[in-house]
């Protein structure tokens, strides 16, 4: 394994939080047609500088970029896997200025989901929808006992999904330190498959202290960066950044998360990549600003220059942007971000007055993977449609 694995945690950190912008000599360097043609093996140069010559790059169109990522990742096996996302609470202690959950949002009716009602959303997911890949999420908190308290309840969550027989957890719960990330490890094995996801929404420091500046925990930009150094200090493996596109300026985006997932893969890790598009929640209209097609290319970019990770893509994005985009990601995550919205036999609840945001997507889970896979598409951890979506023979099957 790598060297890196070895650095005293202080000092990845330190390394971690210096990701800097690129080499504009580089990029000029940098033959993009060859690349394109070659991939990103055949280049001696850091996959983030290729990254900022392709976006660079008029000549070469985001139809062509999209074939050529999609040539490099489709051989990957399996193609797709997926999970849906379980808010278990939409209480928050900090400010995001972009995010309905934020705490001096008085007008967002606040939930909590009781031990009986996060057993339940994960029967009704297994049972109901047929999926085996979870993601557990809540708002991120001041204080050592909240921040605690939370790593133990979605430890003891983590630990449920995987004794139902979930095969994949994801939780997205904010920065983690040390401490927590034990309470929350202590209810698992290093190997099993749990994610931990933290997206540090923007790159650029100006603008994260613009959209996370208002106070509470999320605020220090470098102790969210951090969280994942501790993840692989404490003997994890997986995880997923993630860059909230329409933050700041794509290019010096695409730059950095690049360079980050590198960095990541470096010391080891499995690395999936997020790049969720803004989108309007109660009070607030979020238009992203980056239109279809230059989101498709930074998509198209990364799956291109880091082939090995998988791409998550979610029903933030309406049905038709989904049809666009699948061939490029590796992991396809349809729900809701309200919380414990799923509903047996019918469609999630994506309620303004209780969502973290809006989704474009609401059709179930069940309904979307099945028809991705009636195109011969296999997506992992997905076990089949429920009797109302699957064809006669197969039915019974699910219990
Ligand atoms: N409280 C945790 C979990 C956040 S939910 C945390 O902040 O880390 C996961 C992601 O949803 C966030 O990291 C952010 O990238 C995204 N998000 C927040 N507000 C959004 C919005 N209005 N539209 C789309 N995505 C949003
Ligand atoms: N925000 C989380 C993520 O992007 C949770 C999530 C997964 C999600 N799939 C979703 C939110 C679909 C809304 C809709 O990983
Ligand atoms: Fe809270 Fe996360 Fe929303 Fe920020 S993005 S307000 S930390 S839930």
């Amino acid at each position: 394994m790598n060297q890196e694995i070895n650095l005293p945690p202080a000092q990845i950190g330190t390394r971690y939080s210096t990701i800097e912008g690129v080499d504009d000599d580089d990029v000029r360097a940098i033959e993009t047609r060859v690349v394109l043609e070659q991939g990103v093996e055949g280049s001696s140069a850091p996959p983030e500088v290729i990254a900022c010559a392709l976006m660079r790059d008029g000549s070469i169109s985001t139809a062509e970029l999209m074939q050529a990522a999609k040539e490099r990742v489709v051989i990957r096996e399996p193609r797709l896997h997926t999970f849906v996302p379980l808010y278990t609470t939409n209480h928050c202690d900090s400010e995001c200025k972009m995010c309905a959950m934020r705490k001096s949002n008085d007008k967002l009716k606040r939930k909590f989901a009781t031990k009986l009602e996060i057993e339940e959303q994960l029967r009704i997911l297994y049972e109901s929808e047929g999926v085996r890949g979870v993601g557990l999420l809540t708002g991120e908190y001041e204080g050592t006992f909240s921040r605690l308290a939370n790593a133990f309840r979605v430890g003891w969550a983590t630990r449920t999904a995987l004794d139902m027989g979930f095969e994949r957890v994801y939780f997205n719960i904010g920065s983690m330190q040390p401490d927590e990330i034990q309470a929350l490890g202590e209810w698992i094995e290093p190997d099993e498959p749990v994610t931990m996801c933290v997206f540090q929404e923007t790159y650029d420091r100006q603008k994260y202290v613009r959209f996370m500046g208002g106070g509470g925990p999320k605020t220090d930009y470098d102790q969210r960066l951090r969280s994942f150094d501790h993840w692989i200090d404490a003997g994890f493996r997986y995880v997923n950044p993630g860059v909230l596109v329409g933050l700041s300026d794509e290019e010096t985006e695409l730059v950095r998360l690049v360079s980050h997932v590198s960095h990541l893969a470096r010391r080891g890790a499995i690395v999936d990549v997020s790049l969720p598009r803004l989108r309007p929640a109660q009070g607030l209209r979020n238009a992203s600003g980056v239109p279809d097609d230059k989101y498709l290319r930074m998509l198209a970019i990364v799956a291109f220059v880091c082939p090995d990770q998988r791409l998550v893509f979610t029903t933030r994005e309406s049905a038709e942007v989904q049809e666009r985009a699948i061939d490029l990601c590796g992991v396809f995550s349809p729900g809701s971000p309200d919380v414990a919205p799923y509903r047996r036999g019918g469609r999630a609840q994506n309620d303004e007055e209780t969502s973290q945001f809006l989704v474009a997507d609401l059709r179930r889970p069940s309904e979307i993977l099945s028809a991705l896979e009636a195109t011969g598409r296999e997506v992992a951890h997905f076990v089949g449609a429920p009797e109302e979506w699957a064809a006669p023979a197969e039915r019974g099957e699910v219990a």
